[in-house]
């Protein structure tokens, strides 16, 4: 079987109902990252970082996949599907992927700020993290997301996945971040790439073999399908 790897992000998940961040009315227009989304901010402000995302948590629990989520999987009938997601939510799982790597994290996991080994599983019967809920050991828990200025321990494994692309498919994201949107040059040289997004922020590069569909995950993927089934 061919293997496609997906690479995907916020826009992915626009959709179902969860902001992007860099759009207008992103996350990042509402918040301050470094309010909410370092490592420091967890230091200062621990009652603000953990009630933002108790937010999102609760706002990915009113959410459903959407039909770009469903169609990537009628994908894997034919091919080796591998995801790829800079989304923290988990919409591609619900939706019945079967191969998800989360390189910026998970909402619906708490990890303890002492043994980062320690992660343990919310759901929507506890999906809140509050001062003075502690791991087996003793630690506060803390989101289980890679914060600005923290390490990306799945890059490297994402890296190998994309090593091995024969197609290549990049969703909802607006390659602003790295290391993650460096993960395009990981591709082998000359694979099918397409992009999916209504506002493709990828320049035609004549080395690409780059299928820019210019809409919205939840009627581009389909598009995509038709060209490869
Ligand atoms: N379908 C597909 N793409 C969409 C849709 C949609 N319905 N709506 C918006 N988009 C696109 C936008 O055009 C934009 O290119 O989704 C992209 C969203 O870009 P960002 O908001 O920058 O999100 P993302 O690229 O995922 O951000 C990367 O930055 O803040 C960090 O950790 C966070 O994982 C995130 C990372």
């Amino acid at each position: 079987m061919k293997k496609i790897v997906v690479l995907t992000g916020a826009g992915m998940s626009a959709e179902s109902g969860l902001k992007t961040f860099r759009e207008s009315d992103g996350l990042w227009e509402e918040y301050n990252i470094e309010e909410v989304c370092t490592p420091e901010a967890l230091r200062k402000k621990p009652a603000l970082v953990l009630e933002f995302y108790n937010k999102r948590r609760e706002q990915l629990l009113q959410a459903s996949p959407n039909q770009g989520h469903l169609d990537l999987v009628k994908l894997e009938k034919n091919y080796d599907v591998q995801i790829i997601t800079q989304n923290v939510d988990n919409l591609h799982e619900q939706a019945g992927s079967t191969k998800v790597l989360h390189l910026h994290g998970e909402l619906m996991k708490a990890r303890s700020t002492g043994d980062e080994s320690l992660i343990y599983d919310l759901d929507k019967d506890n999906y809140t993290i509050k001062i003075g809920d502690r791991c087996e050991k003793g630690y506060q828990l803390r989101p289980h997301i890679v914060f600005f200025g923290e390490a990306v321990p799945m890059i490297e494994k994402a890296a190998d996945i994309c090593s091995t692309a024969d197609i290549l498919v990049i969703i909802g994201t607006s390659m602003n971040v790295y290391p993650a949107a460096g993960l395009l040059g990981f591709a082998p040289a000359g694979i099918p790439i397409y992009f999916i997004d209504p506002h493709p922020n990828i320049s035609e590069k004549d080395d690409l073999d780059l299928h820019i569909i210019a809409d919205k995950a939840g009627s581009g993927v389909a598009k995509m399908i038709d060209e490869l089934i």
